[in-house]
C-alpha cells in the first residue's frame, strides 16, 4: 500500500502535469506521475507533433524522466485528465511501465477528481517483460 500523502502527492502532481500539455491536434491533455524507489515523483504530459506518428503520451514522458535520472523501478503511477471520461493508459504505455515494475498501482484521476484505482497486472495480464530476454 502506497502512502497516502505520497498518493494525494501522485495524484497532484498529474493533474498539475496535463496543464503543459502540448496538444493543437488532439485537444486531449493528459498528465501522469510516476513514483520510483528513490521515494521521488517525476511528472510528464503528452507531447503531439505535426507527424502525428511522433506524439509521446504523458506516462512515457513521465517514466523517461526518472530513467533519464537513473531511477529504474517504478512503483506507481497516476494519469489525469479533465475530462469526464477516466483515462487509460495505451498499449504502448502499458509495456514501458512493465518494463519497469513487474506489477503496480496505475491510479486514474478524471476531471472531476474521481479516482479509480487498478493495476499493470489487470492492464496487461501475461505481459513480456525484461527478464524474458535476461534469462536466454
Ligand atoms: N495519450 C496519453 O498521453 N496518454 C494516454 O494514456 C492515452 C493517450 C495522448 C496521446 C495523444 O496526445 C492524445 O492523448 C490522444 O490520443
Amino acid at each position: 500500500m502506497l502512502d497516502p500523502k505520497l498518493k494525494q502527492e501522485l495524484y497532484n502532481q498529474a493533474q498539475t502535469a496535463y496543464g503543459q500539455a502540448y496538444v493543437p491536434y488532439s485537444h486531449y491533455p493528459v498528465g501522469s506521475a510516476a513514483l520510483f524507489s528513490s521515494g521521488k515523483i517525476y511528472s510528464g504530459c503528452n507531447v503531439e507533433n505535426a507527424s502525428y506518428g511522433l506524439t509521446v503520451c504523458a506516462e512515457r514522458n513521465a517514466i523517461f524522466q526518472a530513467v533519464a535520472q537513473g531511477e529504474r523501478k517504478l512503483i506507481g503511477i497516476a494519469i489525469a485528465v479533465p475530462t469526464d471520461v477516466f483515462p487509460s493508459p495505451c498499449g504502448a504505455c502499458r509495456q514501458v511501465i512493465r518494463e519497469f515494475a513487474e506489477d503496480c498501482p496505475v491510479f486514474l484521476i478524471n476531471g472531476q477528481g474521481e479516482t479509480r484505482v487498478t493495476s499493470l497486472k489487470a492492464l496487461l495480464p501475461e505481459a513480456f517483460g525484461p527478464e524474458f530476454i535476461e534469462l536466454v
